[in-house]
């Protein structure tokens, strides 16, 4: 006879974890030191200081780039890099719908279209067997993100890209010392997306960068993001459009520092990750989403699996939720729709962009439907700077869980 199931923690049990995951975000004597050196300099603005300058040849060094511009924020560096490459009114943006907001929103504040082409089932990326019908003569980019921190399949998107005419621009907010091939995120495309948003792997409360290895494109970006300035010419010389998107000195000093750290956490998350995806691949109705082994380096921004209920004897993924959150693991559902389905898509309220008024109301990728309504898992990365045996205790939470549901 088998023992009967431990009692659950949503039911008045005794959590499997009390002590709380790893901090985030991680500071220490590096950061005091960087950021009160640069607010004594009294050289706060990135015109006047060198912190900026810095981070920007060390990141860009960092993703195999020759040129980083950083700017306020990585919602800030996609509208520019689209903006830069001469996205449009008219002009289409193939985007994934399983996403953040801003992902679309850069492509509407081009006043151009979003084309959702649905995800891959096993690594929530954008699946490329479905971008060249949805490539139509308006269509000017492909924007994919790597999402969680999965590189995207660039070998393909590129082939696409190159076949078609197209740029390629990476979302690459959640991919800091993401690999693929050996090759780091960031230099995959033609330019590349990142954000140092409090909950990202590399933070500094805001921030984000554009890096690119196209030298042009490089120096349109740092004149977008100065007022349309450019290189040689005057303070009140605006040569393009542009606005004023510089980050401050005080938090490029807190990136600094923060990015010596950025190696070493990547490694650990890594190999958490890893083994984490062995662990919960032994218990029936979890599956981890596919890494090939393209994918040499994930950053885990985002550990994503996914739900079966019929491992967990039909239990709703939101009851799986709960009751895990009350075992002490931190786990959540995700994306909660497809971007098209957000409210200022569904009323085609685009503000001031937008004559057209584009209409998503028919708009379905059935694969990121079920990811968000019933299928995805997410932990966040900060989970993963702990020790291997912090995964134990997850997959530990997961077992006590299906035992509890299947009585
Ligand atoms: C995939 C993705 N792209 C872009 C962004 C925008 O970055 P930020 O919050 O720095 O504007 C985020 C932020 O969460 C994101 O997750």
């Amino acid at each position: 006879m088998s023992a009967s199931p431990p009692r659950l923690a949503l039911e008045g049990g005794k959590p499997l974890r009390a002590r709380p995951f790893h901090r985030w975000p991680v500071f220490g004597a590096r950061e005091r030191r960087l950021v009160l050196r640069a607010l004594e300099s009294g050289r706060w603005g990135k015109l006047h200081g060198s912190f900026n300058r810095e981070f920007e040849e060390k990141f860009a060094t960092y993703t195999g780039c020759r040129h980083g511009i950083t700017v306020v924020n990585g919602s800030v560096s996609l509208k520019l890099a689209l903006w830069a490459l001469g996205v449009r009114e008219g002009d289409e943006v193939i985007v994934p719908p399983y996403t953040f907001i801003a992902t679309a929103t850069a492509v509407i504040e081009c006043n151009a279209t979003p084309v959702f082409v649905d995800i891959h089932p096993d690594t929530y990326n954008l699946d490329p067997e479905r971008i060249e019908s949805a490539i139509t003569p308006r269509t000017k980019a492909i924007l994919p993100v790597h999402m969680g921190g999965l590189c995207a399949d660039m070998d393909r998107i590129n082939a696409i890209a190159r076949k078609r005419g197209l740029a390629v621009i990476e979302d690459a907010a959640h991919a800091h010392g993401s690999e693929w091939k050996g090759r780091r995120a960031g230099c995959l495309g033609k330019i590349a997306s990142f954000s140092f948003q409090s909950s990202k792997n590399l933070c500094a409360g805001e921030g984000g960068i554009l890096t690119t290895n196209d030298t042009r494109l490089a120096e349109r970006c740092r004149a977008l993001h100065h007022c349309g300035r450019l290189p040689n010419g005057g303070w009140y010389g605006h040569d393009i459009l542009g606005g004023n998107f510089r980050l401050g000195e005080l938090q490029a000093a807190l990136l600094l520092a923060q990015f010596t750290r950025l190696e070493a956490q990547t490694r650990t998350r890594d190999r958490n990750g890893r083994d984490l995806s062995r662990e919960l691949a032994k218990i029936e109705g979890l599956e981890p989403l596919a890494r090939g082994p393209e994918a040499t380096r994930h950053s885990y921004h985002v550990f994503i699996f996914r739900y079966r209920r019929s491992g967990f004897a039909g239990w709703p993924r939101e009851k799986f939720v709960k009751a895990m959150r009350a075992e002490g693991i931190p786990i959540s559902a995700g994306y909660p729709v497809p971007i098209y389905r957000q409210p200022y898509f569904q009323k085609r309220d685009f503000g001031p962009f937008h004559r057209a008024r584009l209409d998503y109301r028919k708009a379905s990728c059935p694969v990121c439907e079920n990811a968000c309504r019933e299928e995805a898992l997410w932990l966040p990365q900060s989970v993963f700077l702990g020790p291997r045996t912090d995964m134990d205790d997850i997959a530990a939470a997961a077992r006590k869980v299906q035992r509890a549901a299947r009585g």
